[in-house]
Parts: C-alpha cells; sequence; structure tokens
C-alpha cells in the first residue's frame, strides 16, 4: 500500500507534492520520490527512507549535488528555481524489488518522458516487460511498476497521453492505481483505477488527485471519488472522468469536514477499524499475481527459488503471537493439502529447546515486521543447524529477509494498530498458496482439486468485504451486550482452535479482559470449571470434518448455563438450536472457512474494547514490533 499524490495548477509544486507525501507516509515510507516538469523536461528526484530523506535529496538536488538528479536531464535545479506548476510523488511500501533508489517512485519510460507513480500490483508484468524489453524498452528496475511507464511512452507513439493511457489501461492486468505525465503534455495528469484507491482535490485554477484524502487535504475539502475502472484526466482548469472506452463521466463533488487524523483513518475511527475494513483489498494484493494460473499458484519470485520447496520431509513453523496462530491455521492447510508433516512452536521456546532440525527440513519463520528478536533468533538458529528457512513477512528488507533462504512476502501494505489484523488474514492466505503450492509440487491434489481450491482462494477477498461490510452492525450490537464481562472463553476444534486463539488474542490485548481459549475437546479437562451463567463463551463452529465434535462440546458449555456465541457457516441451521447468538460466514471450502471466521471475532474484540472506551490502536504494555527478545 503505497501513497500517490500529484498537482497541477499555478503554484510551485515541490512542496505540495513532499508535505502530501509526508500525509500519506503512514501508507509505507521505505522510499519516496518526486517528478517535475521543468522547461520542457521532467526532473526527478528519489531517495531510500522516509520523507526527511527525500527532503534531504531535493535540498541536495538543489544545490545541484544529488546524483541522480544528474540522471534525469540536467534540470534538477530546477526544482527548486522556475515556476514548476506540476508533477507527480509517491511513497513506498515494497511488494515487488528490494528497497532501492532505482526502485523507488517515478519511474520512467527509455526516452525519460514519461513518468508514472503507482500504487498496487500488475499481475501480468512479467508478461508485458518481455514484450517491452523486445522493442527495445530499457528496464532499470526490478518492480513491477516500471512496465507502466514504458507501456504508455510505448502508446503514446499513435496518440495522446489519455489515450495511450486508455491503451495501456486495456492491457494491464492486475490490482492498481496510477498517475502519470509527460513532457510531451505539460500541464497534464493522467491518472487510472482499478480496485486500488484513487481521489481527486479540486481547486480554482489547480488540482490534486491522491491516494487518499490527506494528500491534499490541507489544500480543499471539495474531493471528488475515482470509482473503480475509471481514469481522470487533470489540468489547471479542471478534471475530466472517462471511461476506459472513453466514454466521458460526470462526477459530482463532495465536501469532506475530516480533520487530518480521521482522513489518515479514511474516515474511520481508529486505524484497527480502517485495517479490519483494508482486508479484502490485503488479501486481493497478497494472492494476486500468485494466482493467475486458474489449476495452481506460483510462488517463485525474485526472493523465492521454489527449490527451497522440494525435496522437504518435514516443516517446522516458528512465529509469536498473531503470527503463530496463523501458522497455525497453516499447518492444517499443509498436512491436509500437501500431507507433509508439519510441526509448530513458538519461537521464543523452541530457541531454548536445544533443537533438533535436518537439511531435508523447511522451518518457516512467520513474521508480519521481521524484526521480532525471537522468531529471528530461531530462524537463525535453525539456519546454523542445518535446516533451510522460508521467511512469510510484511515488510521488504525486514532482518527476517535477511536470517532467510527465501522469502514469501504477504502484502497487507504498513500496519499502524498494534492489535494485528490485516497482517493475519494475509499470512493465513499466504499459507494457503504455499499448502497448495506444495501440493502441487509433491502431485498430492489432482488438477481439478487444485483448480476448485484455487477459484476459491480467489473469491476470499469479496467474501470478506461481505464480512467486513455487512456484520459491523450486528457484531457491534453483541460486543456491547457483553462488554461487561469479566472473563471469556473461547472455544474451537481442528482449524477452528487457531482461530478461537486468534479471536481471544484480540480481546485480551485490546480490552484488558481475562480470556482464554482452548480446544474444544480438551474443556472438560478443566476449564469447563471456570464456565457459569454470566459466562460468554465464543465458539468457532464453522463447518468442517468435525463440526458435530464441536457441537457436543457446545452443549457440555450449555449444561452450566454458560452464554454461547456461535460462528457458523452460512446456511448451516445446526447451531441455532445449541447457542444463543449465531454470527454466518459466507460458505466456501472448509479450510477456507477459518480466514473468514476470523473477522467477526476481530470485530467483536474491537466493539467490546470501543465500548470500554479504550485506546485500540495504542493498548497499554503492547508495542507493534517486539524487538527484545
Ligand atoms: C498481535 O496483535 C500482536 N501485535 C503480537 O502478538 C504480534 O503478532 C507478535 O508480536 C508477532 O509480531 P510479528 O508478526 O511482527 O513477528
Amino acid at each position: 500500500m503505497c501513497g500517490i499524490v500529484g498537482y497541477v495548477g499555478q503554484r510551485p509544486v515541490q512542496e505540495i507534492l513532499l508535505a502530501g507525501l509526508e500525509k500519506l507516509e503512514y501508507r509505507g515510507y521505505d522510499s519516496a520520490g518526486v517528478s517535475v516538469l521543468a522547461d520542457g523536461e521532467i526532473a526527478s528526484v528519489r531517495a531510500v527512507g522516509n520523507l526527511s530523506k527525500l527532503r534531504a535529496a531535493v535540498l541536495h538536488a538543489n544545490n545541484g549535488a544529488s546524483p541522480d538528479a544528474a540522471a534525469h536531464g540536467g534540470t534538477a535545479v530546477a526544482v527548486a528555481e522556475l515556476p514548476v506548476t506540476s508533477g507527480i510523488g509517491h511513497t513506498r511500501w515494497a511488494t515487488h524489488g528490494r528497497v532501492t533508489e532505482s526502485n523507488a517512485h517515478p519511474h520512467f519510460d527509455t526516452t525519460d518522458r514519461v513518468h508514472v507513480v503507482v500504487n498496487g500490483i500488475v499481475e501480468n508484468y512479467l508478461f508485458l516487460k518481455r514484450r517491452l524489453a523486445d522493442i527495445g524498452a530499457d528496464f532499470t528496475s526490478e518492480t513491477d511498476a516500471e512496465v507502466i511507464a514504458h507501456l504508455v511512452s510505448h502508446h503514446m507513439a499513435r496518440g495522446s497521453l489519455v489515450e495511450a493511457v486508455r491503451a495501456a489501461y486495456a492491457e494491464l492486468e492486475g490490482h492498481y492505481a496510477f498517475v502519470c505525465m509527460s513532457a510531451d503534455e505539460p500541464g497534464t495528469l493522467v491518472g487510472a483505477r482499478k480496485e486500488c484507491p484513487l481521489i481527486v482535490g479540486r481547486g480554482d485554477g489547480e488540482q490534486f488527485v491522491g491516494s487518499a484524502i490527506p494528500a491534499f487535504l490541507a489544500h480543499t475539502r471539495d474531493v471528488q471519488v475515482i470509482e473503480n475502472e475509471e481514469i481522470v484526466v487533470l489540468t489547471a482548469r479542471g478534471v475530466e472522468f472517462i471511461a476506459p472506452d472513453g466514454t466521458p463521466i460526470e462526477r459530482a463533488i463532495t465536501r469532506v469536514d475530516w480533520d487530518q487524523s480521521t482522513a489518515e483513518k479514511g474516515g474511520y475511527e481508529t486505524f484497527m477499524l480502517k485495517e479490519i475494513h483494508e482486508q479484502a483489498d490485503a488479501v486481493a494484493e497478497t494472492i494476486a499475481d500468485r494466482t493467475t494460473r486458474p489449476d495452481g499458484v506460483d510462488l517463485a519470485e525474485a526472493e523465492l527459488d521454489e527449490s527451497l520447496l522440494q525435496g522437504v520431509d518435514r516443516i517446522l513453523i516458528l512465529a509469536a503471537g498473531t503470527s503463530f496462530h496463523a501458522g497455525l491455521i497453516g499447518r492444517y492447510a499443509i498436512e491436509e493439502w500437501a500431507r507433509i508433516p508439519v510441526d509448530m512452536d513458538i519461537a521464543s521456546e523452541w530457541r531454548y529447546r536445544n533443537p533438533i532440525v535436518t537439511d531435508r527440513e523447511l522451518v518457516i519463520g512467520i513474521t508480519q515486521s521481521g524484526e521480532t528478536a525471537d522468531t529471528l533468533a530461531a530462524m537463525r538458529l535453525a539456519r546454523e543447524r542445518g535446516a533451510r528457512v522460508l521467511a512469510c513477512t510484511n515488510v521488504v528488507g525486514s532482518q527476517a529477509t535477511r536470517d532467510a533462504d527465501g522469502v514469501l512476502y504477504i502484502r497487507a501494505g504498513m500496519e499502524i494498530s498494534v492489535a494485528a489484523t490485516k497482517t493475519f488474514v494475509c499470512q493465513v492466505a499466504a499459507m494457503y498458496l504455499l499448502a497448495l503450492r506444495l501440493a502441487e509440487l509433491r502431485g498430492t491434489m489432482d488438477r481439478a482439486q487444485r483448480t476448485a481450491l484455487v477459484a476459491e482462494v480467489k473469491q476470499l477477498p469479496t467474501r470478506i468485504t461481505e464480512l467486513t461490510e455487512g456484520l459491523d452492525a450486528p457484531i457491534k450490537a453483541a460486543a456491547e451486550r457483553h462488554a461487561d464481562a469479566d472473563f471469556y472463553l473461547y472455544l474451537g476444534r481442528h482449524v477452528g482452535r487457531a482461530v478461537a486463539l486468534e479471536g481471544a488474542l484480540k480481546l485480551k490485548e485490546i480490552s484488558y479482559i481475562a480470556t482464554d481459549a482452548y480446544a474444544g475437546g480438551e474443556m472438560k479437562h478443566g476449564p469447563i470449571a471456570l464456565l457459569d451463567e454470566s459466562t460468554p463463551v465464543v465458539c468457532v463452529a464453522t463447518d468442517m470434518p468435525i463440526l458435530d465434535k464441536m457441537i457436543s462440546n457446545i452443549q457440555e458449555v450449555r449444561a452450566r448455563g454458560a452464554h454461547v456465541i456461535a460462528i457458523a457457516t452460512e446456511g448451516d441451521d445446526r447451531l441455532e438450536p445449541v447457542a444463543e447468538e449465531v454470527i454466518y460466514v459466507p460458505r466456501t471450502d472448509w479450510m477456507l472457512q477459518a480466514l473468514l471466521a476470523v473477522i467477526p471475532l476481530q470485530l467483536f474484540a474491537y466493539y467490546v474494547a470501543r465500548k470500554r472506551g479504550l485506546n485500540v490502536d495504542q493498548p497499554r504494555n503492547l508495542a507493534k514490533t517486539v524487538t527484545v527478545e
């Protein structure tokens, strides 16, 4: 999830772009850049690191010091001096390609006359890159995004910038938004949206475009939403909305009354709620270019050589907190689909077990931040003892990527709230992809089975949206009914147990209520003693092979008078008779249900904590990344 900003108007653009990017840093900031049109040429400055690094680089460029300035026409100095009144900017959260200056945006074509900033993923970039390179395009980065600059430039040979963008749009596949400029069409910016957000800010003789309102809220409150599959043309005079086939579109201007912090939260009251509502997009980006084949998954990427997955007798998953729970779901999927034995352990324990590993073992370290000390130490120890190590992380260039032999990235974008939500569902999605790939490599699933599952995996973003949009209100009501409880028990069986553990962790870390989670079958061996009429018991009871066992555990709970809130599968009426409240999730493959079943539990914990007036984004005693052992 990167940040895009663009401006065309009368005022010097540099500060408008830099300040706009600073307001978008919550979207990611491993590198950044700006391109401005000066004197018929595009001048560009990029830098690795957060916006202060870019500001320093622009300052250097002003003093003619920056080597980068030289690379893009000697007019960088113009950046500071000449009235430069149009340009684009970008702050990056890397998904494809390392964190380097050449992978930072804006990207440009071989003639350096078309520059583009992109948020999202181009799924068919490899195919387009090969085709464009064959006709002379000179690629300078490892990114998927750069292909758009060359493609637009290619089509500009036969038309205007907007026609070239329409032609490029017709060829691009993926989940993205981009804004581009051409030295041959000064004073014009053209943007396009396919799923990823893009929005226009209207001014008097000046126009703004950005990934989110904070990019230009300091200048205007008059916005125009760019709907999915639309193209916009910005000039100082105004903004045109068109469909990909060129048909003009009318779009109303709406006035936003958000303050800056609400704007950064996309209009949500907290980052946690915003991130819960970003889960569909995050999973879509995580599976995007890995599920282009209907009958299988492809994980071969810059930092993952699939030979790492071959000849593996055993898998060991190591992680902490929420990442451990994602690994637990991964274990069930890998064992069920790929028939490889999978061990699990929490990293802070495993590393002191004097553990035994072999070189035919694949150790997977799951860590969204890529900086959790215990998980890193465990990964290093496994490597020292001869195992192959795969990191599953959300942060390009994090320590975990250096402590592993390969990296499977999730693409959740920056997660600000301490309580992990979108990174969790992306980790689970990544585990499903890994299990499916291993099943194909080992021949444990036939083409029909794989095709059916890949189709269901690709449906996950839509089903997540159904949940986050549809369940908000009923879950809020249920949570407020039980917010005063002083103890909760969460139960689940099989893969549902991992979901129960994660649901319980969410409630603990943001509401501070004593909460326990147990395998349903284990309850009668002790914790059932905790139950009485005042105990809410949250039961993960989605349709799965041993649901009947789970239902009998629920009856044990009911027999002690406790209040059962069940998570069940749409259309499955077996829970109504045994639960006071039933929350339904869309039906899909039973293993994939686990990813969906956690979403009502995230919302439940959220609204219990809000009802108790707690700061969910920064709970007490907790840090987003635990870098201490
Ligand atoms: C989850 O909400 C918590 N923030 C915490 O348990 C977290 O999952 C754990 O610290 C692991 O973090 P990591 O994924 O960055 O390694």
